[in-house]
C-alpha cells in the first residue's frame, strides 16, 4: 500500500505481488528468484478457480497451462525445499515448509512429496485471501460501502481493539470473524461418503449395493455438502443473522470448551473424537490437540489458542476438516485492518469507464474498480 499505488485498481496490484508473498511464506523466495513459469502456473491455477466453468475457453486454456507446467513446478518446489534443508535459505524458520520438514518425522508423518504437494495445494487455500480483501474493501468503501460494517469498524478501532480482557478473542478478532461469517469466501465443501452396503443380504433383504454386487469397475460415492455461507447466515442459528454484530461470538463455546460434558449435553453418548495431543518437533513448546468435535487447535506453552467451535460459525468448516490456516488468515486480516487505521487509509470507487475484469479468487471475477487513498 505504498503511496504510488494510491487511486489505482487495487486487486490487479494485489495480484502483481501475491506470488511474492505466497512463495516467500512457503519456501523463502521472492522477486526474481521466482521464475516466470512459476508465476505463470500460479496465475493460470487462480484463473481456473475464478472462472470455474469448464466450457469457458479461458478455463480450458489455463487448465492446460497448469497441466503442462505442473511437473516443472513440483521440481522447482523440491529444489527450494532442498535449499531449506541444506541451510541455503535465509531465515528458513519464516517459511511454512521449514515447519513441515521439521515435523515430518523421517517421513512417517509427511513425506517430502506431501510437503511439495502442500506447497501448491495452498494455491487453493490462499486464493481465498483475494475474495476476502475485495470483500473487506467493498464493505469499507466510502461510496457504496456497508454502513453497519463501517460503523462497527470505527467503533472497534477507537477502543482497546487488541485487548481481549481475559476473553478468548480480542475485539479486533471478533470483528474479523464477523467479516468472515458475512463474506464467507468459501461457500461450501464436499466430502465423499463411502458406500457402506457391503456383504451378503441380511434378514431384511438389504445387501451390498448393485455396483459392488456386479463388480462394476468404478467406485460409487455419495457426497455430503457443508454449506458454509448458508450455515453461517441461517435464521435457525442466529436471531439476527443479517446484522453485522461482532459481539455475537462473545458467548459461544470455543474448541477449548468442547469436551465430554458438551457432547453429553448435545445428546452424544460419548465424544465423537478422542481428545489427543501431540507435541511439535520444531523447538517450540506447542502441542496440537482437538476438541471433542474433532476441531484441531494449538496449545502454546500450556495456553490454548482456540477457535470458535460452534455450528453457527462456518466460514472455515468444521471438525477434523476445519481449516488449519484459520488463525493465520484471521491474523493477516487483523494486520491489514491495523494498517488501514494506522496509515489513515480509505477505499474509494474509481468509476473507471472500463474497469478491468480480474480473477481474484474461487468463483470470483470482479470489476477492479476500488482503490485506496491515504488521508492527510
Ligand atoms: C480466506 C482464507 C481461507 C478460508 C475461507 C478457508 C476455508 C477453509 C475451509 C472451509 C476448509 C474446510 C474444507 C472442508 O470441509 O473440506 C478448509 C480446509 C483447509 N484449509 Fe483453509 N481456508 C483459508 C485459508 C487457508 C490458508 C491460508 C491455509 C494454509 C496456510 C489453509 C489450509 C487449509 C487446509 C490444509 C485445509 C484442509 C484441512 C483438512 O482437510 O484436514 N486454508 N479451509
Amino acid at each position: 500500500m505504498a503511496p504510488e499505488f494510491a487511486d489505482k485498481p487495487f486487486m490487479r496490484h494485489y495480484l502483481d505481488y501475491y506470488f511474492d508473498v505466497y512463495w516467500d511464506l512457503h519456501v523463502g523466495v521472492k522477486g526474481e528468484a521466482i521464475s516466470s513459469q512459476v508465476r505463470r502456473i500460479g496465475e493460470a491455477f487462480n484463473t481456473v478457480l475464478a472462472y470455474r466453468d469448464p466450457l469457458h475457453p479461458i478455463v480450458y486454456e489455463n487448465y492446460m497451462i497448469v497441466r503442462n507446467l505442473l511437473d516443472f513446478l513440483k521440481q522447482w518446489i523440491d529444489e527450494r525445499i532442498e535449499d531449506i534443508v541444506a541451510g541455503r535459505t535465509r531465515n528458513p524458520e519464516k517459511t511454512m515448509a521449514w515447519y513441515w520438514v521439521k515435523n515430518a518425522g523421517n517421513g512417517e508423518h509427511f513425506s517430502k512429496k506431501d510437503v511439495v504437494f502442500e506447497c501448491f495445494h495452498n494455491f487453493v487455500a490462499f486464493s481465498q485471501w483475494g475474495n476476502t480483501i475485495f470483500g473487506i474493501m467493498s464493505r469499507l468503501s466510502e461510496e457504496g460501502g456497508d454502513p453497519d460494517v463501517r460503523a462497527s469498524f470505527e467503533k472497534i478501532m477507537s477502543g482497546d481493539y487488541d485487548n481481549a480482557g481475559g476473553a478468548p478473542f480480542t475485539p479486533l478478532e471478533l470483528f474479523v470473524m464477523e467479516l468472515f461469517r458475512t463474506i464467507s469466501p468459501n461457500g461450501g465443501s464436499l466430502s465423499a461418503i463411502q458406500n457402506v452396503r457391503h456383504g451378503s443380504a441380511d434378514k431384511y433383504g438389504d445387501r451390498e449395493s448393485p455396483f459392488l454386487r456386479f463388480g462394476l469397475a468404478y467406485e460409487r460415492n455419495s457426497y455430503i455438502s457443508s454449506p458454509h455461507t448458508s450455515t453461517s447466515k441461517s435464521p435457525i442459528h442466529w436471531e439476527h443473522p443479517e446484522q453485522f454484530d461482532p459481539d455475537r461470538y462473545r458467548h459461544v463455546p470455543t474448541s477449548a470448551d468442547v469436551g465430554e460434558e458438551t457432547c453429553k449435553q448435545v445428546g452424544f453418548a460419548r465424544c465423537p473424537f478422542d481428545i489427543t495431543s501431540f507435541e511439535v518437533k520444531d523447538g517450540r513448546k506447542v502441542e496440537i490437540t482437538n476438541s471433542a468435535f474433532g476441531t484441531v487447535f494449538g496449545v502454546v506453552e500450556g495456553k490454548p489458542k482456540p477457535v470458535c467451535d460452534y455450528a453457527r460459525f462456518a466460514p472455515f468448516g468444521f471438525s477434523y476438516r476445519r481449516c488449519p490456516g484459520e488463525q493465520l488468515t484471521i491474523q493477516v486480516f487483523e494486520d491489514f485492518l491495523r494498517k488501514i487505521v494506522r496509515d489513515k487509509i480509505t477505499f474509494h470507487r474509481l468509476n473507471q469507464p472500463n474497469a478491468g475484469r480480474v480473477p481474484i479468487g474461487p468463483g470470483a471475477v470482479i470489476d477492479d474498480d476500488i482503490g485506496f487513498r491515504k488521508s492527510a
